[in-house]
């Protein structure tokens, strides 16, 4: 099926799937945080409020003095006069005539994913300080861009191939589960995994996308391979969220070692893009390989595509810091049909769109 492949590369972007009118249920989470990552300094105020633990002082259903509040948080009353402005400016907390405080329900739904609310606040202002210091360079001079990018640090990989500073491993493999977390379903929602048992995740970091996979696909066991610090964290995860869950890791270094045989599905989430062309040809090349005959092999990455559509927020500004690694399907278009698989390609809409390639190996 090369040419009918080729042919929906071309077709990609009609071929992009629509939201619906009412939007799929794995939206919830995505479109509960969006309000709370439109403007950089009210996203540091509601991060603030976060950390300083607000809200845990704040009952849904009981109006709450600013006065009693700052008291229990130690801040001055200017501080906390400010602090309530900001959230009630937008639209996390309601302010009574009385001028009591309340979370509004808005805030209470993203409440409900606190933990992509957070990893988003976090990263989307972690970018966007780099992009106000840094666009320039990101535009001209990549290398000294990345050198001087926060965000870039954040996600250093050295620790986890060394074993050194398993703190800082887990505190971004827990922003990378976060994220995977609310992005798995919209994948699931795209691909029946059915009549497959034996699914290897390349990068599968924490072994959530693994674990959801799984849960959703009767018969389906996973190996996670990823990086030793990184297969720790993901252990101490799984054990922590889901200790039933059927899923197992492989400490490796996919540069050095070999992709094992023995899977029937692998998949590439969100991996590729982080490699220069001939390492992920190479890469993708070894799994294709690996792949038992008739298996089926999946990449599911950001297109790059999508940022013409509104002005850059907190929520948007890691993809755009990202933006010129993200590489759309045609090169793994060109690598999996010179193997011989039968192609077909998607684009998935979730925050921004992905790329979904469902490569079957000839049997
Ligand atoms: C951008 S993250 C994506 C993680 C996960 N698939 C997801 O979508 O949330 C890339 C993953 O590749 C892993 N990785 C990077 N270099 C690697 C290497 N040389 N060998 C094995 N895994 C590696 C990282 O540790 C990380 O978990």
């Amino acid at each position: 099926m090369g040419s009918s492949a080729r042919e929906m590369t071309r077709l990609d972007a009609p071929s992009t799937i629509q939201p619906a009118s009412a939007p799929p249920p794995w939206r919830a989470p995505l479109d509960a945080v969006a309000p709370f990552l439109r403007h950089g300094p009210s996203a540091r105020a509601l991060l603030t409020a976060l950390e300083l633990g607000v809200f845990e002082l704040l009952p849904p259903d009981l109006a709450t003095s600013p006065d009693e509040l700052r008291r229990m948080l130690s801040l001055p009353p200017e501080s906390m006069a400010l602090l309530a402005d900001l959230l009630v400016g937008q639209g996390a907390l309601a302010r009574d005539a009385a001028g009591r405080l309340t979370p509004t329900p808005a805030l209470l739904a993203a409440l409900a994913h606190r933990d992509l609310l957070e990893a988003k606040l976090f990263l989307g202002l972690a970018a966007e300080r780099d992009l106000l210091a840094g666009l320039p360079a990101l535009l001209g001079d990549r290398p000294a861009f990345m050198a001087r990018a926060e965000t870039f640090r954040l996600f250093d990989y050295r620790p986890a191939e060394t074993g050194a500073d398993p703190a800082a491993v887990a505190r971004w493999v827990r922003l990378t589960t976060a994220l995977t977390t609310a992005e798995a379903p919209a994948f699931l929602a795209h691909a029946d995994l059915g009549g497959h048992a034996r699914l290897l995740d390349v990068g599968g970091n924490s072994g959530e996308f693994a674990r959801a996979l799984c849960a959703a696909t009767p018969g389906l066991s996973a190996e996670v391979l990823d990086l030793p610090g990184v297969c720790r964290a993901g252990e101490a995860h799984l054990a922590r969220t889901a200790p039933d869950a059927p899923v197992r890791f492989r400490p490796a270094d996919f540069r050095r070692d070999p992709i094992p045989e023995g899977f029937d599905l692998v998949m590439f989430k969100s991996v590729l893009h982080d490699w220069p062309d001939a390492e992920a040809e190479a890469l993708l090349t070894s799994a294709a390989r690996a792949l038992a005959p008739g298996g089926r092999l999946l990449v599911f990455e950001r297109n790059g595509r999508g940022l013409d559509r509104g002005p850059v927020t907190p929520d948007t500004a890691p993809h755009v810091l990202f933006a010129p690694w993200y590489r759309g399907p045609d090169r793994y278009v060109r690598t999996l049909e010179r193997l011989g698989f039968d192609l077909r390609l998607t684009t998935v809409e979730i925050d921004l769109p992905f790329l979904l390639l469902d490569a079957v190996k000839p049997a």
